[in-house]
C-alpha cells in the first residue's frame, strides 16, 4: 500500500466507567474505508483494520469529533509529518455570521456553506445586545455608519457559524462577495451577499477579514494558521474558556424541540432541512448545534426506555456526532410540527405521508432525520434540556 493511503491522528476518548481520559492512535486507510486504533499507554491494538464507511475523509483534522463505533474520539494531533503536511496545513476555522437580514434564509445560506466543502463545527442562534454589537464591531466605532451598523446588528437574531475547510478565511470570503450586495450582484452574482444581501450595511453575512496564509506558523496547529481577528471573533461567539458568551435566543414558551440528528447533518442535510421548516411557516426561534455525550442522550430519550424497542440504538445515534436543536414555535407547535415530521419510520412516511420531513429525509427508523417531541406536555422540557441545562 502506498504512503498515501494512511492517515494518522492522536485521538481522546473519555472513558465514563473509568473517569479516564484514554488516548489512542487512530489510523484511516482511505483506500478502503478502514480505522485501526492502538491504546498508546498500555501499547497494544485496541481496535483491528475494520472497515467503518460512516466516518469520512473530511471530518479527519486536528480539533474535530469524530464517531468510531459509538466512542466519540476527538482528535488532538496528527501522527505523523505525512498527515500533517497533507491534512493540517490548509485547513483553517473561521468565523460565518450569518446577519438579521438573511436569518430567514438561514436554510440557503448553510446549504451554500456546505456545498462549497467546508464543515460547520458550531452554530449558535444568539440576539446581540448593544453592547456586544459595538464590543464586536469596535474597530469600526469612529466609522460613519457604525451607529446604523448596530442599529441594524441588533435588530433581530442573528446565527453565527464556526466553519473549517482548507484556507477557510480567505474561501469563505470569496463565497461571501464584496461587502456592498448591490456591487456583489454585478461583480460577483452567484456570492451570497448578492444573493441574499440587500445594501452596503444589511449585506447578508459576516467573514473574519484576515489573511491566514501569510501567518501559516505550525503544521499541527490549524489553529495558529489564523490571525487574530479571526481567533477573536471566534472566541468572542464561542469563548474556549468555556464561558458563556452571547445568550442563545429560546423563549422557552409555546415551543417544540425538533433536533436534526447526527446523521442527517454529517449527510449535509441541514441546509435543506431548515430551508423546509422556514418555507413551510414555522418560526425557528433558537438554533444550537451539540455534541451530546451518551449520558445525555440517555437522559433525554428517558421516556422511551423500555417503551421503544429501539431505545439503545436511538440513543447510539444521539450522540455519534453533532446534531443541531431547534426551538419551533407556532400558535399550535408541538402538535402541527409532529404531523409534519411525520411517521417515525420513513419507510411508513414514504407511503402514507410522502410530504413529511422524514418521508424525504430519513433513512429508517433511528436514522428519520429529526427527532421532535411526542407528548405536548414535554415540549417546553425538551427544550430547556438543550437551551438551559446542554448549553449551561
Ligand atoms: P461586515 O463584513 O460585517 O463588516 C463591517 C460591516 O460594516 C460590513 O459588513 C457592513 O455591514 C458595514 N459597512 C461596511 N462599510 C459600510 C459602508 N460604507 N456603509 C455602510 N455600512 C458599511
Amino acid at each position: 500500500m502506498s504512503e498515501e493511503d494512511r492517515y494518522v491522528f492522536i485521538a481522546e476518548w473519555y472513558d465514563p466507567n473509568a473517569a479516564l481520559q484514554r488516548r489512542y492512535q487512530l489510523i484511516y486507510y482511505t483506500k478502503d474505508q478502514s480505522v485501526e486504533m492502538y491504546d498508546v499507554k498500555n501499547h497494544r491494538i485496541f481496535l483491528r483494520r475494520t472497515k467503518y464507511e460512516e466516518l469520512r475523509k473530511e471530518d479527519l483534522f486536528v480539533g474535530n469529533k469524530i464517531n468510531v463505533f459509538s466512542r466519540l474520539l476527538h482528535l488532538i494531533d496528527y501522527g505523523d509529518q505525512y498527515t500533517a503536511r497533507k491534512v493540517g496545513s490548509k485547513k483553517e476555522k473561521t468565523l460565518a455570521m450569518i446577519k438579521p437580514d438573511a436569518v430567514m434564509k438561514m436554510g440557503s445560506i448553510i446549504e451554500s456553506i456546505l456545498d462549497s466543502g467546508f464543515l460547520i463545527t458550531k452554530a449558535k442562534m444568539v440576539l446581540l445586545s448593544r453592547a456586544e454589537a459595538m464590543d464586536f464591531y469596535r474597530e469600526h466605532h469612529s466609522k460613519s455608519f457604525f451607529n446604523d451598523l448596530i442599529h441594524f446588528m441588533t435588530s433581530g437574531p442573528i446565527v453565527a457559524l464556526e466553519v473549517v475547510g482548507d484556507d477557510a478565511v480567505a474561501s469563505w470570503r470569496k463565497l461571501l462577495g464584496p461587502t456592498n450586495a448591490g456591487i456583489a450582484r454585478s461583480e460577483s452574482p452567484e456570492s451570497i451577499r448578492a444573493r441574499f444581501g440587500t445594501d452596503g450595511t444589511k449585506n447578508a453575512a459576516h467573514g473574519s477579514d484576515s489573511i491566514a496564509s501569510a501567518a501559516r506558523l505550525d503544521l499541527n496547529g490549524m489553529f495558529d494558521t489564523s490571525s487574530r481577528t479571526n481567533k477573536l471573533e471566534l472566541e468572542f461567539f464561542f469563548p474556549s474558556s468555556g464561558g458563556p458568551g452571547p445568550k442563545n435566543t429560546a423563549k422557552l414558551t409555546d415551543c417544540t424541540c425538533c433536533i436534526i440528528k447526527p446523521h442527517a447533518v454529517s449527510e449535509g442535510l441541514t441546509g435543506k432541512i431548515l430551508n423546509d421548516i422556514l418555507s413551510t411557516g414555522f418560526e425557528i426561534s433558537a438554533m444550537q448545534m451539540f455534541t451530546m455525550e451518551k449520558a445525555n442522550a440517555e437522559e433525554f430519550y428517558e421516556i422511551y426506555k423500555g417503551v421503544v424497542a429501539e431505545y439503545n440504538e436511538m440513543v447510539a445515534e444521539l450522540c455519534c456526532g453533532p446534531c443541531v436543536a431547534l426551538e419551533i414555535r407556532d400558535a399550535d407547535a408541538p402538535k402541527r410540527f409532529r404531523e409534519y415530521c411525520g411517521p417515525s419510520d420513513p419507510e411508513i412516511a414514504r407511503h402514507l405521508r410522502p410530504r413529511t420531513l422524514r418521508a424525504r429525509f430519513g433513512k429508517n427508523k433511528i436514522k428519520n432525520a429529526v427527532h421532535c417531541t411526542d407528548l405536548p406536555e414535554d415540549s417546553v422540557l425538551e427544550v430547556q434540556y438543550f437551551f438551559k441545562i446542554l448549553d449551561s
